[in-house]
């Protein structure tokens, strides 16, 4: 190790340390790096001291703050409801029609009834309400299984379909696979296939399912298939269909019907959450006055 030295060139003293006769300078530090450094320490054991951390293997330091993210939130939420309140209140006193006639309480139960609805709904009916072709009804077109004016959709949401809910929307549609022959079951599907069909109007009454029809079906899906609400019975005679178009997939649901059923929703979210989501689904473009 050669001796610390005096570098005339840069001002500074050499380390001692030379490798080849290369030697190390002992510049100190920059100033504002060191107070940078200082302070960076100060403000990490402040820190440290105030918010939670220093877990050990029986407990973690709380913090001398109290801070908790959990805590944080739930204040966050306390101040949204008591936000909400003045709205919430005045939706829980008055009727999905009422609600509807004012624009600001409107508003906002569209606004909640569409969190409401991605948050609960949308895992059968999709996000915006579109449906599921073959299992779950689309909520934005004009066709109703149970009725599009205000008060109809918030029945069938509070209350449910084919549930245990004393208030349920009920109904059956027969399996007809006991019922009927094969033949039979066959001839009606061709007849439904033309419901649909203007230019067929006259040509399917020659048809042998006319009169399976007639018989059979005529008394929920009416006489020229064109549904009938009180029993939940689709429209035949459109283009929108829950399980499918094509004489195999109605020969599938006469003899074997679907039934779908969809939980009561007033006993789980209660009656305000109903009332908003009620409201946006009306509002989606199939609503009747
Ligand atoms: C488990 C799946 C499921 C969930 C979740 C669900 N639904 Fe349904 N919903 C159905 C089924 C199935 C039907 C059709 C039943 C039938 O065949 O009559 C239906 C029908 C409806 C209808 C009647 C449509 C018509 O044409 O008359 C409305 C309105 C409705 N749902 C709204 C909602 C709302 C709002 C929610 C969320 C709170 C919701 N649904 C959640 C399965 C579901
Ligand atoms: C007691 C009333 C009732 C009778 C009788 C009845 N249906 Fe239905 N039908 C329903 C109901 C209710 C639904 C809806 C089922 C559901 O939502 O799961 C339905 C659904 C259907 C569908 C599915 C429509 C679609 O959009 O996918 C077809 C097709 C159908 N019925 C045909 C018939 C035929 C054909 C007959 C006679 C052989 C018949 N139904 C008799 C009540 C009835």
């Amino acid at each position: 190790m050669a001796e610390h030295r005096y570098d005339p060139v840069t001002g500074q003293y050499t380390t001692g340390h030379s490798w080849d006769g290369i030697e190390e300078l002992y510049t100190p530090l920059p100033r504002w790096w060191v107070i940078t450094l200082v302070i960076s320490f100060i403000v990490a054991i402040i820190y440290a001291a105030l918010y939670p951390g220093w877990p050990t293997t029986r407990f973690a330091f709380t913090g001398l703050l109290g801070w908790t993210s959990a805590g944080q939130l739930a204040e966050e939420q306390a101040e949204a409801r008591s936000e909400q309140a003045h709205w919430r209140n005045q939706i829980a006193a008055k009727s999905v029609a009422e609600i509807e006639q004012s624009d600001e309480l409107r508003t906002f139960a569209i606004t909640g009834g569409r969190a409401l609805f991605n948050q609960n709904c949308a895992a059968c009916h999709g996000i915006g309400a579109g449906g599921q072709q073959g299992q779950f009804p689309s909520l934005i077109d004009d066709d109703w299984l149970w009725g599009g004016k205000i008060d109809d959709v918030y029945q069938t949401i509070a209350h449910g379909i084919r549930n245990e809910d004393p208030e349920s929307r009920q109904s059956e549609m027969p399996a007809f696979a006991e019922m009927l022959s094969p033949e039979e079951i066959a001839a009606v599907a061709e007849y439904v296939a033309t419901l649909s069909d203007a230019s067929k109007a006259d040509s399917r009454k020659a048809l042998t399912g006319a009169e399976v029809f007639a018989n059979n079906c005529a008394g929920c899906h009416g006489e020229n298939g064109e549904g009938m609400r009180e029993m939940g019975a689709p429209r035949l005679a459109d283009q929108i269909w829950l399980y499918g178009d094509g004489k195999d997939a109605v020969a599938r649901q006469v003899a074997h019907p679907r039934m779908g059923m969809m939980p009561a929703w007033k006993p789980r979210l209660g009656d305000d959450a109903v009332k908003m989501l009620a409201v946006y689904v009306h509002s989606l473009g199939g609503g009747e006055k």
